[in-house]
């Protein structure tokens, strides 16, 4: 923790974080994955932070989720021992340094989903005393990575299981489409499909006699609602720790939004207009345009939520002011942003601003920010 003891000191736009809120959320969620009998392994690639990893594993996290091995490296160096790699590694550039960060932990794992992968693995990594564990990344309707739960899932982890420099840890799969749905029943239902077909495709894996102790799941949506099922080992949730206005419209209401950009009102051209100095360098291009995340601007005002942001440039953006309501914005005012998607936006910053009852108690660095291969 620094020393930072006043809000004014930080410049705009920045990024600031609710810290008895995120606190809610951490508590939340490891609450829920205890209570189901699960581990839970974060995404970091939300926050990229290792403070904030640390914070996650010192309240009963087993290990950490990231995407990229430029991540999974920065953790590593910050002292995080357990890692995995949700991601298939591609490229003898990658190869190798998959090679040296794992000998600086104690556990980690790769993804993989095609034959091609377990031959490059398996060509690389060939001491049977100390296998690379890999876990099989099923796809369960989110359509990117992953193979169909069928018999070319069970021929890829037999190969696995046969491949002496590589040990099968189990399987997982990422519910994506969780945030394009209509409604709580649409996310219980994708949540449940999802799991309910990793649960069959590890047991199938088992009665073929192939070990596969790990069924890991998840997406925020779908853990802020749905039951966790018999058989899943593990859940991954990455946006909890922070929520942003994606999940807010899951929840129905912006009180566990931990993230916001600080930005200032730099210009008022019109009596509506009111224009601030965050634009897409600030707070990302990203717009949801389907389902029950469905974001209708380019963020929301913390103070006044039903404000979004309606028009977006590189260094600016703007709202109008509601005709029905009765506040005014002067040029030098300081506001809160909820973003649409945290993870891209956190990417954008250098460091986080911690703040508690009013002060700024902390300063984090994105410490992963741009490791992106
Ligand atoms: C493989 C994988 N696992 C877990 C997550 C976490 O999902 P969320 O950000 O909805 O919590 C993601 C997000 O992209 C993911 O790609």
């Amino acid at each position: 923790m620094s020393d930072i003891r006043s809000f004014s000191i930080a410049d705009t736009p920045s990024l600031m974080v609710d810290i008895e809120v995120m606190e809610g959320n951490l508590d939340d969620m490891q609450r829920k994955a205890d209570s189901f009998g699960v581990k839970l392994r974060p995404h970091v690639k939300t926050h990229r932070s290792v403070a904030l990893a640390k914070m996650q594993i010192e309240r009963g996290a087993s290990g950490i989720t990231v995407a990229k091995l430029t991540e999974a490296d920065v953790m590593a160096e910050g002292g995080v021992d357990d890692i995995f790699v949700a991601n298939e590694i591609v490229g003898n550039i990658k190869l190798e340094r998959l090679a040296e960060i794992r000998r600086k932990v104690r556990r980690m794992a790769v993804a993989v989903d095609h034959m091609d992968h377990i031959s490059i693995l398996n060509g690389r990594f060939k001491d049977p005393d100390r296998p690379l564990e890999v876990l099989l990344d099923v796809n369960t309707g989110d359509p990117r990575t992953g193979v169909e739960p069928g018999p070319e899932a069970l021929d890829l982890a037999r190969s696995v299981w046969e491949s002496p420099g590589l040990s099968l840890r189990g399987i997982y799969t990422h519910d994506g489409q969780s945030y394009d749905v209509e409604g709580w029943e649409g996310i219980i239902e994708v949540n449940r499909n999802s799991q309910q077909a990793v649960i069959d495709l590890a047991k199938t894996i088992k009665d073929h006699g192939i070990s596969c102790e790990e069924v890991s799941v998840g997406s925020t949506p779908s853990l802020l609602l749905g039951e966790i099922l018999p058989g899943v080992t593990e859940i991954r949730p990455g946006t909890y720790i922070f929520m942003d206005a994606d999940q807010a419209n899951v929840l129905g209401s912006y009180d566990r939004c931990a993230l916001s950009v600080f930005a200032t009102v730099i210009s008022r051209p019109t009596r509506d207009r009111v224009v601030l100095d965050a634009g897409t360098k600030a707070l990302t291009y990203y717009v949801q345009d389907k389902g029950i995340c469905r974001t209708p601007g380019h963020g929301v005002l913390k103070r006044y939520p039903s404000i979004h942001l309606n028009r977006k440039s590189d260094e600016h953006s703007s709202f109008d002011i509601p005709s029905d309501m009765d506040v005014d914005f002067h040029i030098g005012e300081r506001l809160e942003i909820i973003p649409n998607h945290a993870c891209p936006t956190v990417n954008l910053y250098d460091s986080i601003y911690g703040v508690k009852g009013g002060e700024v108690v902390a300063l984090w660095p994105v410490s992963c920010r741009g490791c992106s291969r």
